[in-house]
């Protein structure tokens, strides 16, 4: 066995033929020691690896039920972050490329969730009054400050659930990063009003709002979004409705309140995949999330006439997403082969652990 890594550049002008081969033999040799997990997102090249595919919430359940020795997550960095805090301690969750970030998570840091949290407590009492609540795309730290705090951690696919879970214990939530999801949730799901809702803009002391709104709202959003959803728009909609007026639209809850209210349906990536699979053929979808899922499931209906379009008119991808290619998870694969595991993520235990406890209220309100 060599000392070193097996270094990445060697691999970056390989011709894709050669890496899918060689990803496949360095699979066969790791057998069940390795499971790939892939999230929706991922382009086809990398997503036909993945022994389990989902949406945020099915992928961390995966992770913690894996017995494998690997768990590489075709995915960005929060979600191995997720899979190693739920997985056990002689498990080692991979992320093939270090730099597939999200850039929503990176709108909320640990500095500025405290000092909203110390600035809220010069207006009211945030541990009896306030339960933060954070949507898994956000670092572990931030997880970790729920679990000390007997705040939560929330999906695309279990917000409503987590929200009533948190208004039932403090008379407000602090939800943050994604201020898209939790007024959708609030608004559509919930049936809150706008006047019980303000965004706390991060850059400004007491999030840019007056003592009185603090009082007088019940859930606090971090001004955070996912740009990615953000380019649709509800002009396309009405554009799409006005020439396919028997036509659907579906929405990722990450678009604005503007996109969803439009939308027939709203729901996670996994819900998106099921509502479409079981409408009848013939029907015609307008999509509102990233576009490498959404030609995936053109391709994948084509046969049953089913019209898939994507909300926008321009390429929105999650460029972060992207960033996992077949060069990089052959490259983790054939270091594993040789028994070096590189670009591990490990979470301190401290703050796994206190993660762990927000990640844990998680799976108990939506098991
Ligand atoms: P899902 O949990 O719905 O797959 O969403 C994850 C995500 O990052 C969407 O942008
Ligand atoms: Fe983050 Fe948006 Fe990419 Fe999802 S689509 S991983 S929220 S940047």
């Amino acid at each position: 066995m060599a000392d070193a890594a097996l270094a990445i550049d060697a691999y970056r002008s390989l011709a894709e033929d050669e890496v899918q081969a060689r990803i496949l033999a360095a699979r066969e040799r790791l057998g069940d020691r390795v499971v790939i997990l892939g999230h929706h997102y991922q382009r086809d090249e990398v997503f036909r690896h993945a022994d389990f595919s989902g949406d945020s919430l099915k992928l961390s359940r995966q992770a913690a039920a894996s017995g494998a020795e690997y768990i590489v997550f075709c995915g960005v960095h929060f979600m191995a972050e997720v899979a190693d805090i739920l997985s056990r301690p002689e498990q080692t969750a991979i992320l093939p490329d270090m730099a597939a970030g999200c850039s929503m998570a990176d709108m909320a840091t640990l500095r500025k969730v405290e000092q909203a949290w110390q600035e809220l407590g010069g207006v009211l009492d945030p541990e009896a009054a306030v339960t933060p609540v954070t949507y898994i795309n956000s670092s572990a730290d931030l997880k970790a400050f729920c679990g000390r705090h007997g705040g939560i951690v929330c999906t695309s696919s279990n917000a409503a659930q987590v929200l009533e879970w948190a208004w039932s214990r403090r008379e407000k939530v602090l939800f943050f990063p994604d201020q898209h999801l939790g007024r959708n949730t609030a608004l559509l799901k919930l049936g809150m009003h706008e006047e019980d809702i303000v965004v706390w803009d991060f850059t400004r002391p007491l999030g840019g709002l007056t003592p009185e709104q603090v009082r007088r709202a019940r859930l606090i959003l971090w001004q955070g979004f996912c740009s990615v959803h953000m380019m649709f728009r509800p002009e396309h909609i009405e554009a799409f409705r006005e020439k396919h007026p028997e036509g659907k639209v579906i929405s990722h809850p990450e678009c604005t309140y503007e996109v969803c209210a439009r939308s027939d349906y709203v729901g996670s990536t996994e819900y998106i995949i099921r509502t479409i699979a079981e409408s009848a053929p013939g029907t015609r979808w307008l999509v509102g999330t990233e576009l490498n899922l959404v030609n995936r499931l053109h391709a994948r209906h084509r046969a049953e006439g089913k019209q898939i379009h994507f909300m926008a008119p321009t390429v929105c991808m999650c460029s972060t997403m992207f960033r996992i290619d077949p060069q990089h998870l052959c490259w983790t694969l054939e270091n594993l082969v040789e028994g070096r595991p590189v670009n591990v993520i490990r979470v301190p235990e401290a703050t796994a652990e206190q993660a762990r406890r927000a990640l844990q209220r998680m799976l108990e309100v939506s098991p």
